[in-house]
């Protein structure tokens, strides 16, 4: 057995984003480039040296393969343990789960979350600290930092042990323990939610479906809800996970789960839907023809919360990413609870979470979470709702619209424009950063811009600055614009569009929101000229 020191270039990639490094397959399966950021890894986190690192991911093609090597690496690198869920996997909310039960030092997760799989889709490798959570801002930097001055990585020359069977193994003088990838998530779930009610509900006729999206949630979800909640196997489509997703792309919206949303909006449709994405961490809910969209759904848990036993004594605030609609800040407002507007990525709630600032926090982008983990949980929502629905004894339907009723209707869409040449993109959100300071005054058809400004958040808990973080056109409480680049996507640049339109009279809350967010939508591309630059008639994906 010998320890091999392997040289290499300074690591060529740009900037690991918001999510950790997510390129190409291919470009993972050039020959160090995957070493180069693992061991830059291990070279900035000297915590891990002597300590115990959790390992899986998604399960999508070449995560074995690379799960076998970070498992040489860190047996070389002086990892003490490693504990890896079974067949290298773990969804990335019980990543997070495993790491604050085993107290580990940190967690490498692999995984390009929603994005396609398979030989021609997207892998991506992204650290999470000894919270449980995405690495933030500093230690991502020093990650870089390390990438840019590596000359060698360190790997193991041994065999693997077998991945595939639960137990305590080693690797050299590391030792590996492969876990069941779902029990520690599936425990702190079971913590939190009242599995009788749910048992009772669904005992009671109460029909689900659940979309894997043949992702990572697959095993999750027959644990939670077949094996523990006694819904039918049939309430499952789509669980087995496939190296390729089976083709699709495992986003859960409207437009990629296609099929679990035609199942709602058909005839004899369920009383409840719900998908999860590629690593797990995302949610989308559905009822009987209706699609919840995220932000109304965190303001309705966050509305409902005492309903559920893990949150029954109040939730000490509530976070949202700034392009997220504010239905959330007007639950907060009436529960007198602190509403915090942080930048887009679920790093920025982690510190709010730590202090013990925040109880739940979502995106717009279908993620949900709480303090249970530190990390956006796809399973957890679709438990948080299945847990209200017991007790309310309602349908989503009218659980959502009752929540209109009480708190006003925030209409809400996203646009995404994707692939678009970098240049163009660029040059569109100049053209908008040049409008910005002469917006104030200006008016949206009836609605009045109050402020225009290019978002920066100061972290409250430790007074980081973040800057750019997207660009913004606010009409008062009524309406907002937001403009902002992916930073995500993997092929040119991906431009988001946000808009906002709040409605408190119940007889106004019926439109479509496509009609109603129309003077909005029109008056971004004057600003803008995205569709004129980039030759598109509409944006790729609507959600
Ligand atoms: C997208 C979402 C963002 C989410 C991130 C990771 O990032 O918009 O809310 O946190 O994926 O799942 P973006 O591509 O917009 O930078
Ligand atoms: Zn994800």
């Amino acid at each position: 057995m010998s320890i091999q020191d392997i040289a290499i270039k300074p690591f060529a990639g740009q900037k690991p984003g918001t999510s950790g490094l997510r390129k190409k397959v291919r470009e993972f399966q050039q020959p160090g480039y995957l070493e180069a950021f693992v061991q830059a890894i291990f070279d900035s986190q000297p915590a891990l040296q002597g300590g115990s690192l959790v390992l899986g991911g998604d399960g999508r093609f070449f995560n074995r393969e690379a799960a076998g090597i970070i498992l040489r690496m860190a047996a070389a690198n002086g990892v003490a343990r490693c504990i890896i869920g079974s067949g290298a996997l773990l969804s990335t909310p019980a990543a997070s789960a495993v790491i604050r039960a085993h107290k580990a030092q940190g967690g490498i997760i692999l995984s390009a979350s929603h994005n396609p799989g398979g030989p021609d889709g997207d892998f991506g490798v992204k650290f999470n600290s000894s919270n449980g959570g995405p690495a933030a801002e500093g230690v991502t930097e020093a990650i870089y930092q390390a990438t840019q001055k590596i000359s060698h990585y360190r790997i193991l020359d041994w065999p693997l042990p077998d991945l595939d069977r639960v137990g305590e193994t080693s690797l050299g003088s590391m030792r590996v323990s492969v876990i069941d990838p779902v029990h520690d998530h599936a425990q702190v779930l079971q913590n939190l939610f009242d599995f009788d009610a749910m048992h009772a509900l669904l005992k009671g006729g109460f029909r689900i479906a659940f979309d894997g999206m043949h992702a990572i949630t697959g095993p999750y979800a027959r644990r939670l809800l077949v094996e523990l909640l006694g819904a039918p196997e049939s309430s499952l489509l789509n669980c087995t996970p496939l190296p390729d997703f089976g083709g699709g792309h495992p986003d859960p919206n409207p437009a990629h789960a296609e099929e679990l949303t035609a199942l709602l909006n058909g005839r004899d449709a369920p009383d409840f839907g719900a998908a999860s994405d590629g690593d797990g961490d995302r949610n989308m809910i559905l009822g009987r023809n209706l699609a919840v969209s995220p932000s109304d759904s965190l303001a309705i848990l966050a509305a409902n919360a005492h309903l559920v036993p893990g949150y029954k004594n109040g939730l000490a605030g509530i976070a949202r990413s700034m392009p997220t609609s504010r239905a959330a800040d007007a639950v907060a407002a009436k529960l007198g609870l602190p509403c915090y507007e942080t930048p887009t990525g679920w790093k920025f709630f982690g510190n709010l979470l730590d202090a013990g600032r925040i109880t739940l926090c979502g995106e717009e982008s279908y993620g949900t979470g709480s303090d249970h983990v530190r990390e956006k949980d796809g399973l957890w929502a679709v438990l948080f709702w299945l847990n209200i629905l017991a007790v309310r004894k309602q349908s989503v339907t009218e659980i959502v619209q009752q929540h209109w009723r009480q708190f006003g209707r925030h209409y809400y869409s996203r646009h995404d424009y994707e692939a678009v040449q970098s240049d163009i993109a660029a040059d569109c959100m100049a053209n908008l950063t040049k409008a910005l300071p002469g917006l104030p005054g200006q008016k949206i058809g009836t609605l009045a811009i109050t402020a225009a400004d290019e978002f920066s958040y100061t972290d409250p808990v430790d007074g980081s600055i973040s800057r750019n973080q997207g660009l913004r056109i606010i009409c008062g409480d009524q309406a907002r614009i937001i403009a902002r680049l992916s930073g995500t996507g993997t092929e040119g640049a991906t431009v988001r569009l946000y808009f906002e339109a709040y409605e408190p009279d119940p007889a106004g809350q019926q439109d479509d929101p496509q009609q109603r967010l129309a003077p909005l939508i029109d008056f971004a591309e004057s600003l803008l000229g995205l569709r004129r630059q980039s030759g598109r008639s509409g944006p790729d994906v609507i959600t």
